[in-house]
C-alpha cells in the first residue's frame, strides 16, 4: 500500500511543477469586448492556462490589470494597440481566440457582419501567420462560416496553412441545445449530449436530435428553430447592446480547456467545431462543423455525421448549399482583398 503522504506529495508535484508541455500561452484578440472580457476571466480561472494575453484595439492593458489581481498562478498581460503589441502578444501562443470585430443588432443576420469583420479577422489572421504560425487558431468572430475559410486562405498564402489547428467556434450551439432540451424534458443539461453539425449561422446549423435520448425530438420544429435561432432571442432581448457575450465566453473557455487538456495528453477529448472536413467536400463544401477529437497536433479525428432520420436529411440538404455560398465568399474575399 502507498503511504497517503507519498500519494499527496505526488499530486503536490504534479500540481505545482508543470512540465513544459504544461505551459498554455493563451492569447485573445478583442479581449476588451464584451465577449472578449468574460473569456479572458475564465481563462484565467483555469489552472491549466499558465500565460494569458490579452489584445483589442483599445482597452487591452486595463482589462489585463484588472484580471491580473485574481489571485491564480497564471501571468496576464495586456498589449499596446500597435503592430508590434499584437506581434508580441501572439509570440509563443499555443491557442489564440478570436473574439474581435462587430456583433449584431436586433434584424441582422450574421452575414450583415461580414463587410466589418472580414477585414478584422483577416489582419488578425496575418499577424497570427507571421507570430505564432504553429498555434491553434479559434475563431468566434461572425460570420464563422466564412471567416473561419478567410483565416485558411491567409494562411495559405503565407505557406502555413494547417487545417489541424484551425476551428470555428461552435460550441456554444451545442451548448444551448442541451440547455434548450433539458427544459423541456425537466433534465440536467449536463446528461444531454446532442450532436449539432453544420455551420454556425440560422438554417446551416443542423441538430441531430435522433441521436440523442429523445429521438422524438426530431420532429419539434419550435426547438429545431430555437437552435437555428437562439442567438437571436439574445440579440433581441439586449435591444441594440450586443448579442450573446457571457453564454459565448464559457463556451469559448470550454473549447480552450478541452484543447489544452488534449494537447497534454489527455485522450477522447471530443469537440464539435466547424474545420476543413472531408465529410461534404465531394459536394464542394470545404468547412463543415461535426464532433472533432483533440489532440496534441490539434485534429485528431473528424467524426462521421453517423445516422441521420428523414427530417435531419431534409436539415442537411438546406445547411449545405447556405454553408457552401457562405464559404465561398469568404475565399472570394481574400482573393480580391488579399
Ligand atoms: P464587442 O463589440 O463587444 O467586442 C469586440 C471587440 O473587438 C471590441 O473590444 C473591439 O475593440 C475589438 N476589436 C475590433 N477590431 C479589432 C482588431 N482589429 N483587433 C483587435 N480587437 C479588435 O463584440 P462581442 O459581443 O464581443 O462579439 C465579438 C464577435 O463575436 C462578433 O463578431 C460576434 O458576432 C461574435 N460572436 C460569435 C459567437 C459564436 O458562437 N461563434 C457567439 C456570439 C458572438
Amino acid at each position: 500500500m502507498i503511504p497517503a503522504r507519498a500519494v499527496f506529495s505526488g499530486l503536490q508535484r504534479r500540481a505545482f511543477s508543470a512540465t513544459a508541455r504544461d505551459l498554455s500561452k493563451v492569447t485573445v484578440l478583442g479581449a476588451a469586448g464584451g465577449i472578449g472580457q468574460p473569456l479572458s476571466l475564465l481563462l484565467k480561472l483555469n489552472p491549466r492556462v499558465t500565460e494569458l494575453a490579452l489584445y483589442d484595439i483599445r482597452g487591452a492593458p486595463g482589462v489585463a490589470a484588472d484580471i491580473s489581481h485574481i489571485n491564480t498562478n497564471s501571468s496576464v498581460k495586456g498589449y499596446e494597440a500597435n503592430a508590434s503589441g499584437l506581434a508580441s502578444c501572439l509570440k509563443g501562443s499555443d491557442v489564440v481566440l478570436i473574439p474581435a470585430g462587430v456583433p449584431r443588432k436586433p434584424g441582422m443576420s450574421r452575414d450583415d457582419l461580414f463587410n466589418t469583420n472580414a477585414s478584422i479577422v483577416r489582419d488578425l489572421a496575418k499577424a497570427c501567420a507571421e507570430s505564432c504560425p504553429d498555434a491553434n487558431v479559434l475563431i468566434i468572430s461572425n460570420p464563422v462560416n466564412s471567416t473561419v475559410p478567410i483565416c485558411a486562405e491567409v494562411f495559405k498564402a503565407h505557406g502555413v496553412y494547417n487545417p489541424k489547428r484551425l476551428f470555428g467556434v461552435t460550441t456554444l450551439d451545442v451548448v444551448r441545445a442541451s440547455r434548450f432540451v433539458s427544459e423541456i424534458k425537466g433534465s440536467d443539461p449536463k446528461d444531454e449530449k446532442i450532436t449539432v453539425v453544420g455551420g454556425h449561422s440560422g438554417v446551416t446549423i443542423v441538430p441531430l436530435f435522433s441521436q440523442s435520448s429523445h429521438p422524438d425530438l426530431t420532429t419539434n420544429a419550435d426547438l429545431i428553430k430555437r437552435v437555428q435561432f437562439g442567438g437571436d432571442e439574445v440579440v433581441k432581448a439586449k435591444d441594440g447592446a450586443g448579442s450573446a457575450t457571457l453564454s459565448m465566453a464559457m463556451a469559448g473557455a470550454r473549447m480552450a480547456e478541452s484543447l489544452i487538456r488534449a494537447s497534454q495528453g489527455e485522450k477522447g477529448v471530443i469537440e464539435p467545431s466547424f474545420v476543413d472536413s472531408p465529410l461534404y467536400k465531394d459536394q464542394g463544401v470545404e468547412f463543415f462543423a461535426s464532433k472533432v477529437e483533440l489532440g496534441p497536433s490539434g485534429i485528431e479525428k473528424i467524426l462521421p455525421v453517423g445516422e441521420v432520420d428523414a427530417h435531419e436529411e431534409k436539415l442537411l440538404e438546406a445547411c449545405l448549399g447556405d454553408l457552401k455560398k457562405n464559404i465561398e465568399k469568404g475565399v472570394a474575399f481574400v482573393a480580391s482583398n488579399p
